[in-house]
């Protein structure tokens, strides 16, 4: 008589009355199990096939013996036909999961990948350990953004957003930059329809916030910007930028410097040396461009700084008169600085980075080193 036939018969139907012929039956079920897992149809079939034959919870092997065998079971052959039941189910899961993984996965690993698989092994012991998720950690722009923050909260700075989804009006005009400018231009700048555009950078914020706050301001705006750029290793479409404004009674371009200054030694380390140069911003006069001794040789020069010896920054100015007038702020009264800075670049120099794209390929591989 085969297994399968003697899986339909209870214990008595088929003579067995003591324990040593329980113990025997069981065994070569066992045996079957073995033969059965090598069979190459499961290879071909879907992978629970072999797990439904066995362990389904209706008309399954297993359920037929513990239908015919354990439950109808005299009570004197009970405690082996239960104990000789949890190792039979017990190896058909193991081989249940194998199956599963046709790459012969470590049980263990195995058993991680997910509850199906986890509760095959554990069901009849619950004192194993539970399934540990890996805690997720923080991203390294947004731990370069907080630590940016940080620091100009220590001086007196709020921090404000803006709309990424932004008017032309607020991205270009009550910035100061004309409709002949080229960053107007289609290939720059992503445009929703004639009069919208995805923000090219955070200073719209700018005179959003004199618009609603008035002078005194000193706020950092962090937020995600847009621009038509092809990504490369040091290009993307969309990245972060801080922007930071003071707006008071006597603001000078000694205060920019200053705070500048300070913000670099915190953040790159006290032996910074900061540069300005002058530059052009539609949205400040004067304009400049900040450098920093580079980080990496002390100045002396290297690769990364181009054997220059200095690494810029961020782009700043004194806020431009018209900019304070679009605000609402009285230019006669008022004066202020403001600056720009890229999130990615600072995270690339401060984790030794050289290509942005790591930043948005979600890769836990890279993720997982912050
Ligand atoms: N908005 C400028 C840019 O995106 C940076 C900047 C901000 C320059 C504030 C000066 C003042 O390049």
């Amino acid at each position: 008589m085969s297994i399968e036939e003697k899986i339909l018969k209870t214990l008595a139907e088929l003579q067995v009355n003591e324990a040593a012929a329980v113990e025997a039956l069981f065994a070569e079920v066992r045996r079957f199990l073995d033969e059965d897992a090598q069979d190459p149809r499961w290879k071909s079939e879907p992978p629970q096939t072999l797990r439904n034959r066995w362990l389904a919870r209706n008309n399954s092997i297993l359920a037929l013996v513990d239908e015919n065998w354990l439950k109808s079971a005299p009570k004197e052959l009970k405690p082996v036909a239960g104990r000789e039941f949890n190792r039979l189910k017990k190896e058909a899961q193991a081989k249940a999961v194998l199956q599963l993984e046709p790459l012969a996965i470590h049980p263990q690993r195995a058993k991680e990948r997910s509850g199906v698989e986890r509760n095959a092994l554990a069901v009849d012991d619950l004192t194993l350990p539970g399934v540990r998720r890996a805690l997720g950690s923080f991203h390294p722009v947004t731990h370069v953004r907080r630590e940016i923050e940080d620091i100009f909260l220590g001086l007196g700075f709020a921090i404000e957003d803006g709309p990424e989804i932004e008017s032309v009006y607020y991205n270009f005009d009550a910035l100061n930059i004309p409709e002949s400018h080229p960053s107007r231009d289609d290939w720059d700048t992503l445009y929703v329809d004639a009069q919208t555009v995805l923000r090219t950078h955070t200073s719209p914020v700018q005179v959003r916030a004199m618009e609603r706050q008035g002078a005194p301001l000193y706020i950092l705006i962090p937020g995600l910007c847009y621009r038509r750029d092809n990504p490369d290793s040091t290009h993307s479409p969309v990245f972060h930028q801080i922007e930071g404004l003071a707006v008071d009674t006597h603001i000078t371009f000694a205060d920019l410097k200053g705070t500048l200054d300070f913000f670099a030694r915190k953040f790159f380390g006290e032996k910074t040396r900061t540069s300005f140069h002058p530059s052009f911003f539609p949205f400040t006069e004067p304009s400049g461009e900040v450098a920093i001794s580079c980080i990496f040789c002390g100045g002396e020069g290297c690769r990364v700084c181009k054997h220059g010896g200095w690494i810029e920054v961020m782009g700043c100015g004194m806020v431009h008169p018209e900019v304070l007038r679009h605000g609402g702020i009285d230019p006669q009264r008022y004066s202020g600085w403001a600056f720009g800075l890229g999130v990615e670049r600072y995270a690339m120099m401060k984790y030794g980075i050289d290509d942005i794209q790591l930043f948005y390929q979600s890769d836990v591989r890279f993720l997982e080193q912050f």
